[in-house]
This record gives structure tokens, sequence and C-alpha cells, in this order.
């Protein structure tokens, strides 16, 4: 599975956490930047990113800015991406069980590294349940 990763500067130094535990891990994350704490837009990040998704040169995305709020929004206008900020780890399981989000969001500035990974490897570990769901994420790109 090809992950992408990109963040905007509020979510730059998570970004860098998670590169650098998954990379121990044996895991790459593909970096598509930003790659510096100076500040950026972050529907560029965002546009950047699902275009990878669309395009499926990658299979899953993970966004961060500060909150989280303002990269999910820039993801979320694009057609065939189901962003889902993970705030707990209840979100976690259910964003693959039940949204088959193809976009973590996480908040650079309001969540713990520790806690994203344990999210991230929660949604990695369910599996999408299908069956209703599916008709409602074909309402969403109908
Ligand atoms: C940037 O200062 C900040 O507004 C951005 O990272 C994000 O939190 C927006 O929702």
């Amino acid at each position: 599975m090809k992950i992408v990763i990109a963040s905007d500067h509020g979510g730059f130094e998570l970004k860098q956490n998670l590169i650098d535990y998954y990379k121990k891990q044996g895991i790459n994350l593909e970096d598509l930047g930003t790659h510096s704490s100076e500040s950026c837009d972050y529907p560029d990040i965002a546009n950047t990113l699902t275009a990878e998704i669309l395009s499926k040169r990658a299979d899953l995305g993970i966004l961060i800015c500060g909150t989280g709020i303002g990269i999910s929004i820039a993801a979320n206008r694009h057609k065939g991406i189901r962003a889902a900020l993970l705030y707990d780890d209840f979100t976690a399981e259910m964003a693959h069980k039940h949204n088959n989000a193809n976009v973590l969001v996480f908040g650079g500035r309001t969540m713990k590294t520790e806690d994203v990974i344990r999210r991230i490897d929660i949604f990695l570990n369910s599996a999408y349940e299908g069956g209703r769901h599916q008709n409602r994420l074909d309402k969403l790109d109908a």
C-alpha cells in the first residue's frame, strides 16, 4: 500500500514525527511537503495530495494542518475524496468501517504524536464493511 503524507506549516512538526516513526517500522510515508515550518496555504497542500489519491498513484493519504479543519474542508471539495478528521480512537475505527476514508486528517496543534500513531494503526487494522455504507458513499459522488 502506498501512503502519501502532506501538511501545512501548522502540521509540519507532526508530519516529520510520523515520517520518522514509520521509517523506523520499515514503512515509507511519501512526503509531498511542505518542507519547512514557513507559512503556506493548506488548500494548496490538500490539492497536491488529493491529486495523488484520485489518480490512484497512492492508496491512502495523511493530511495535517494546525487543527485539521481547514485541510479537511479543502480535501473534501474534491469529488471522490473522503477525508476524515480522526479526533479519537472510535472515530479512527469508524472512518474505515463505515466511511472507507481515503484521507486521514490530523491537527498538528491539537493532537499528540502518540495518539495520532495509535489512530493510524487502528484505521489500518480495521476493514471497510461495505453493504449499506456503500449506498451512502455512492450518494456522495453521485
Ligand atoms: C494556519 O495558521 C492554520 O490556520 C491552519 O494550519 C489550519 O489550522 C486551518 O484550519
